[in-house]
C-alpha cells in the first residue's frame, strides 16, 4: 500500500471485480465493476482514482467521474476515452479481472430543489461522463433535467439512448453540422437562453474541456443563470498531497483551487479558466 492510500478511509480503497468492458463507439469504452459502497454513497460529479497496473506509473492512478450507479445491482459504472497508456490499458481489461481504485473523492454538484425549476446539463465530448448519474439525481428529486451535449462530429456521441430511456430530453450540436445544432453546444444554450421568456429557476451544470466551459461561465452571467463546472485537469495524487492539480480563483490570483480535493466540481464565477 503506498503512503498514499495508507492514510485514506479504508471505506474508500476498493479492490472490485469488472463485470463489463464495451467500446460504446470507437475508443470509448464503459467499464462496469461491481462495487456496494460505490452503488449506495456515490453522488453526481464525484470521481474514482484507478491504479491502472503495478508497472505503468505506479504512484499516479487515472481520475474518472462516476458515470452511472445501481444500488439495486451493486454496481457502478465509468465511462472513458482512450487517450494514452492508461487508458489504453483499462480497455483492455476484462470481466473478471480486479479493479484497483480510491473512491468515490471529490465533491458532487450542488442540487437545490427548491429554487430550481429547470437543470439545463451541459456537457462537450467525454464531459457527458457524470450527467447520467446527475440526471438521474435530478429526476429522483422531480426536476426535469434537459441535457445540452456537444461533439466535433456524429459518430462521437455516446449513451444518448439511456439520456433518452430515463425521459431526459436531449439537445445536440456538432462542430461540422453532422447531426443537430452546427456549431458549439455553448451557442445552443446561449440561443436557448436568450428565446427564454425568463431564467429565473434555471440552472447550469456543465463538464468538458476549458475552453468550453469558459464561454459557458460569461453565457451564465450574462443570462444570470448560476452555473457549475466539473473540472478535468490534469492530476497527480488526487487526495491533496502534491498540489498538481490548482486552478486560479477567480477573486484573488495567487490563491489556488484545488480540483482533487475542492472540486472537481465549482461554481464558475469561482474560478479563473482563462490560463
Ligand atoms: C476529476 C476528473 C474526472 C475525469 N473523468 C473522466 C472520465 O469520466 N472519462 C475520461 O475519459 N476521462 C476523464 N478524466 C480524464 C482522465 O483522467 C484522463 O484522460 C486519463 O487520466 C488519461 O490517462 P492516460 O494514461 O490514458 O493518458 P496519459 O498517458 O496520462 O496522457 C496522454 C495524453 O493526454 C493528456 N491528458 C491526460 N490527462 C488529461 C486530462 N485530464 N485532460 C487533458 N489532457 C489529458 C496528457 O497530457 C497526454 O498528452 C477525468 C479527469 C479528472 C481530473
Ligand atoms: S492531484 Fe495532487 S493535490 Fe490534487
Amino acid at each position: 500500500m503506498s503512503p498514499i492510500t495508507a492514510s485514506l478511509n479504508s471505506e474508500l480503497i476498493h479492490n472490485s471485480e469488472i463485470l463489463e468492458v464495451r467500446e460504446l463507439t470507437p475508443r470509448i469504452f464503459r467499464m462496469r465493476f461491481h462495487n456496494s459502497f460505490l452503488a449506495r454513497n456515490s453522488l453526481p460529479g464525484q470521481f474514482i482514482n484507478i491504479k491502472v497496473n503495478s508497472e505503468y506509473n505506479p504512484l499516479w492512478r487515472r481520475p474518472f467521474s462516476i458515470h452511472q450507479i445501481n444500488s439495486g445491482e451493486n454496481w457502478a459504472d465509468i465511462l472513458f476515452k482512450v487517450i494514452g497508456k492508461g487508458t489504453d490499458e483499462l480497455s483492455r481489461m476484462n470481466p473478471g479481472e480486479s479493479l484497483d481504485f480510491i473512491g468515490p473523492l471529490g465533491n458532487s454538484f450542488t442540487i437545490k430543489p427548491d429554487s430550481m425549476k429547470v437543470a439545463y446539463m451541459v456537457a462537450g465530448g467525454l464531459g457527458i461522463a457524470p450527467m447520467l448519474i446527475l440526471g438521474h439525481a435530478l429526476l429522483k428529486l422531480e426536476i426535469h433535467p434537459m441535457l445540452f451535449y456537444g461533439v466535433r462530429t456524429e459518430s462521437e456521441f455516446c449513451c444518448l439512448d439511456d439520456f433518452e430511456s430515463a425521459g431526459i430530453k436531449v439537445h445536440l450540436a456538432t462542430e461540422d453540422g453532422s447531426r443537430g445544432y452546427k456549431g458549439f453546444v455553448t451557442a445552443l444554450i446561449e440561443s436557448t437562453l436568450r428565446d427564454m421568456p425568463s431564467t429565473t429557476g434555471i440552472e447550469l451544470f456543465s463538464c468538458g474541456p476549458n475552453p468550453m466551459l469558459l464561454p459557458l461561465g460569461t453565457i451564465a452571467d450574462r443570462y444570470n443563470v448560476p452555473c457549475q463546472v466539473s473540472l478535468e485537469t490534469l492530476m497527480g495524487c488526487g487526495v491533496g498531497a502534491c498540489l498538481g492539480c490548482g486552478v486560479k480563483a477567480n477573486q484573488n490570483e495567487l490563491k489556488y483551487l484545488y480540483v482533487c480535493t475542492q472540486g472537481p466540481v465549482f461554481n464558475s464565477n469561482e474560478i479563473n479558466l482563462s490560463e
